[in-house]
């Protein structure tokens, strides 16, 4: 299958099941399907939280729950699985390991990332680069020399420190990737960004391609965090329009949520629904508006004080003798049944990512590259594992 009919596939497999995966089960109590399907709604509802969480952890363990009640998801592994990347070229001596002082996963995702690649073809050029590890890990391997373009001058700093004491020929540039004279960095490079998100992937590789790069190696993330309310397919014929909460679907993974961060988002999410029941009781009618993100430090206190300062926040006059632990128990128990009727939305998720790289992919194909979309590393390293290479004709 040629990317071009993988992205006209999923395209109209997505329009097909579209009100399976549109509605958010966070604004909408029952979104319209489950009127649908009474049975899975409630074998969904009636989910205990070890199989929920095993579910949810597992795009393949979701699909297998659900396709026998939803069989159209039986077309989804064909369209969405990848190749995964092989190594494309061992370099003649080994690159030290050594302590690099990156966090966590990032060291495989880079590592994964510079095996995928192989010897870059040009000068590297990395945008987004933070203090540029995954730049600095290809001249730790190949030699050569490679420019950093990071907009935090903190970041700059830091990554010029340790390129010095590596003696790596890395070069720092302190710059916004948005602004249009930073788009001449790229000219004549091999344009490398890992997890660059949205508005910035995108620039990324229209700039590459306008300057007509010889090679691009991105891997995309974040799409939601883009300057417009929708997303505009660079490919002309595109028919499927995503707003940001679909943009946000096809990020949104618990995998790699530590425990704590997950109880966090769970009580946020929680109170959020608390006052967001309570707001449609006192308002009733009224359309449902988004809350605009909540301040972290709101939930570090009690379910009165972050329901105080919502209200506040959000112009909504509490009313007298309101009894809190009620409130906070129907939010809970929204909660509680917004994830479980989630896992249906969830199964599209990797649909809507795979379109959206497609969409990227076929436009570079239309501008006079070769392009490959392959899994570069494991899905638990980052679960925003696909690089999106592409060499110039
Ligand atoms: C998600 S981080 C990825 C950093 C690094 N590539 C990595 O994988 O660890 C995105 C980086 O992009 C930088 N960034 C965000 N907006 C930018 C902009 N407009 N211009 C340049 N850099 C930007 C951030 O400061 C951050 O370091």
């Amino acid at each position: 299958m040629t990317l071009n009919e993988r992205r006209i596939r999923l395209e109209a497999f997505l329009l097909e099941t579209a009100p399976l995966w549109r509605a958010s089960t966070f604004r909408e109590r029952r979104p319209a399907w489950c009127a649908g399907h009474p049975e899975l709604t409630a074998a969904l509802l009636a989910l205990d939280e070890k199989t929920l969480a095993a579910l949810s952890g597992d795009l393949s363990a979701t699909l297998a729950w659900l396709t026998p009640t939803l069989p159209v998801l039986q077309a989804l592994p064909g369209l969405t699985d990848l190749p995964s990347a092989e190594v494309a070229a061992r370099p003649a001596r080994r690159p030290k390991t050594r302590n690099r002082g990156i966090p966590g996963r990032k060291v495989g995702q880079i590592d994964a990332f510079v095996a995928a690649v192989g010897q870059p073809q040009a000068p590297l050029v990395e945008w987004c680069a933070g203090k540029g590890h995954l730049s600095r890990r290809f001249l730790e391997t190949w030699g050569g020399a490679a420019l950093a373009v990071e907009r935090d001058a903190t970041l700059c700093a830091s990554g010029s420190a340790i390129a010095e004491r590596l003696r790596q020929a890395q070069r720092f540039l302190t710059a916004d990737v948005l602004q249009v004279t930073t788009a001449g960095s790229l000219n004549g490079a091999h344009a490398i960004a890992l997890h660059a998100c949205g508005d910035l992937h995108r620039r990324f590789i229209e700039t590459a391609a306008r300057l007509r790069v010889p090679a691009v190696d991105v891997a995309p993330c974040c799409y939601q965090l883009t300057a417009d309310e929708w997303y505009r397919p660079l490919c002309p014929d595109a028919t499927l329009s995503l707003d940001r909460l679909a943009l946000k679907l096809a990020v949104t993974e618990t995998v790699t949520a530590s425990p704590r961060e997950a109880a966090d988002s769970a009580r946020a999410s929680a109170w959020k629904l608390a006052f967001l029941i309570l707001r449609e009781e006192l308002r009733p009618g009224v359309e449902y508006e988004t809350l605009r993100p909540v301040p972290a430090a709101w939930i570090s206190h009690d379910f009165p004080a972050f329901l105080t300062q919502l209200a506040q926040r959000e112009s909504l006059p509490l009313p007298s003798g309101l009894d809190h632990a009620a409130c906070e128990a129907t939010g809970w128990q929204r909660h509680h049944e917004s994830r479980r009727l989630q896992l249906v939305r969830m199964a599209f998720r990797r649909a809507l990512e795979v379109w959206l790289l497609c969409d990227l992919a076929v436009w570079l194909e239309g501008e006079g590259y070769v392009v490959t979309l392959k899994e570069f590393c494991r899905a638990s390293l980052t679960p925003r594992n696909v690089l999106l290479s592409a060499r110039i004709r």
